[in-house]
């Protein structure tokens, strides 16, 4: 077992789905997070419906959190087309917000990009027939190559990967059969899986369930807010 001054404390939690007419929606829980762990991970779906508002909202909440602040962009931020603003403003608030970057807090490395859909295993979707379906497939292709560009980049002994969409099947078990291509892609998995990863998480799936692990064995953690965690709270501790 490592010293305990040797463990960072990480808090995740994804799906935050801020709106616009919310009051202080996460304020009290981003104090009480800042108490319990050394750094804060947020797996994407920050607003509900990507408007700056909603980004100013929880820049607002922000200010109440005292630990370093990770997150990522999920697929609810790009609704309105402003989510460059979306990051911005969060940036400002002093998010880090990784799309396809590494950052090291403390020893270790943290790596995230929003991910996307494609569906899993032999399943997965082809790069065969219409454009339109190639250019969903080279979407998915291009954030897996993200983020393998992102992991080259990181120089600490234990890594974090930050996703919004699952890169595995079991941590999304729970959400309809049908909509399982879209709620994630093996292709993360499979550059996952190039490299030592001491834990991934993800969002997105608001039905999933908690845990699993990629065929080679890196633990994954669905950590939408909506899921039930060890914690007993909205947000999961990993000590890492
Ligand atoms: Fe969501
Ligand atoms: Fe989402």
């Amino acid at each position: 077992m490592p010293e305990p001054s040797e463990t960072l404390r990480v808090a995740a939690i994804g799906d935050l789905h801020v709106k616009e007419d919310h009051t202080a929606p996460y304020r009290e829980l981003f104090g009480e997070i800042s108490r319990d762990a050394d750094v804060l991970v947020i797996a994407g779906d920050l607003t509900d419906l990507g408007k700056p508002r909603e980004a100013e909202v929880l820049a607002e909440d922000l200010r109440a959190c005292s630990i370093p602040v990770i997150a990522v962009l999920g697929n609810h931020d790009y609704e309105c087309g402003c989510e460059q603003e979306v990051t911005n403003i969060l940036r400002q608030a002093g998010v880090r917000i990784l799309d396809g970057q590494a950052i090291e807090i403390d020893g270790v490395g943290f790596v995230g990009v929003k991910g996307f859909a494609g569906g899993f295993g032999r399943r997965m979707l082809g790069s065969f027939g219409e454009p339109a379906i190639k250019a969903m497939v080279a979407e998915g292709v291009n954030e897996a190559m993200k983020l393998e560009n992102a992991m080259r980049q990181v120089r600490a002994k234990r890594a974090v990967v930050v996703l919004h969409y699952s890169p595995i099947v079991e941590t999304i078990e729970g959400e309809p059969l049908e909509i399982f291509p879209f709620l994630g892609s093996s292709r993360l998995a499979e550059t996952i899986d190039r490299f030592k990863v001491s834990a991934v998480v993800h969002g997105h799936a608001h039905r999933g369930c908690y845990q699993g692990h990629t065929l080679g064995g890196a633990a994954v953690y669905n950590v939408a807010q909506h899921i039930e965690k060890p914690t007993g709270k909205p947000y999961a501790i990993l000590e890492i």
